[in-house]
């Protein structure tokens, strides 16, 4: 049991499970509210327990239907601060917009910049996140964020089950390089990076592998598996390589349109991904992607902030 007594925990509707499974960990039940639409689907929340006072938490991804999740965090944030909550933080596993982090042309927006705003004027007074995309992302916030790592879910894993293998950390693409740098310095192991090239306008990708693969077992990290192409096109490069095997860890399985099965017929044997994204039923009956819970980190990083302790200690 935490030992904040003034800690209330308020699940969205956008992964119920995860928020499930955090409220198990710290056993604290998950406070009563209805988080509904109206008729004209308009977003309505009403907290059902007192919050005067109180260290609140938000659980709410801002996943698919994005638009969607993104009004109910905020309405619900919105919700706490008029009845009063002492301090209201964001939970929010998986950020969406966080690949709209800088303007990729004229007259186009920066969407993570305006959603970090939003939040901030809902009434959050902190973010407790997963994985941004951008690490950078932080900065668009003048509240306090924790930005969470996988590697203490991802790692125990990784190395138990392949303890007699000489891995090789890959990222598919040089923006991930310092991802899997970061994992493969925990674990001692060797890094690849995956180069696209597109020499001239027309003319299709060119994959440049570096680093050595040949005859090894390879794990391509990313933050996000969206359409799956980027990895599914790296699997191939690495097998094209003489890699042995190729596996995948990935934080945020977005798993959009046809990604699920165009990954189960590419040259990924196995992909392990969060919970961070409420599991479609075709993730959950696939037999190459795995999911690995959030849960305990998350429930932990929330104990912290609660009881004023340190977070980056979770990482040491
Ligand atoms: C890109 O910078 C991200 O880290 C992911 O690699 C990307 O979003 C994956 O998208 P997709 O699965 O559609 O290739």
């Amino acid at each position: 049991m935490s030992k904040n007594n003034n800690m209330q925990l308020i699940a969205g509707n956008s992964n119920r499970a995860l928020a499930e499974a955090i409220s198990a960990y710290l056993s604290v039940p998950l406070t009563k509210a209805s988080i509904r639409r109206f008729s004209d689907m308009e977003v309505f929340a009403e907290i059902l327990e007192n919050v005067r006072g109180m260290d609140t938490f938000v659980i709410q991804s801002t996943s698919y239907p994005a638009n969607d999740n993104l009004m109910e965090l905020l309405i619900t944030i919105d919700a706490l601060r008029r009845g009063s909550a002492r301090r209201i933080t964001a939970v929010i596993p998986y950020f969406g917009y966080a690949r709209q982090d800088r303007k990729t042309g004229g007259r186009t927006p920066i969407s993570a910049k305006l959603v970090a705003n939003l939040i901030t004027a809902a009434g959050a007074d902190r973010v407790l996140t997963l994985e941004l995309h951008a690490g950078q992302i932080q900065g668009f916030f003048d509240i306090p964020v924790d930005n969470l790592n996988i590697a203490p879910v991802f790692l125990p894993e990784l190395t138990k089950r392949f303890k007699d293998e000489q891995l090789v950390l890959v990222s598919p693409d040089v923006g991930g390089a310092v991802r899997a740098r970061g994992m493969a310095k925990r674990i001692n192991a060797d890094i690849a990076i995956i180069d696209k090239r597109r020499e001239k306008a027309g003319v299709s990708e060119v994959m440049n592998v570096i680093g050595d693969v040949d005859g090894k077992v390879c794990i391509m990290v990313d933050d996000i598996v969206d359409s799956g192409g980027t990895l599914c096109n790296a699997a191939s490069a690495l097998k094209a390589k003489g890699a042995k095997e190729v596996h995948s860890y990935v934080v945020h399985g977005v798993l959009s349109g046809g990604a699920v099965a165009r990954i189960s017929s590419s040259e990924i044997e196995r992909m392990v991904i969060s919970d961070s994204i409420a599991a479609t039923e075709a993730v959950r009956v696939s037999e190459t992607i795995e999911q690995l819970s959030v849960a305990p980190l998350i429930g932990e990083a929330i104990k912290r902030i609660s009881e004023e302790r340190s977070i980056s200690a979770l990482f040491k």
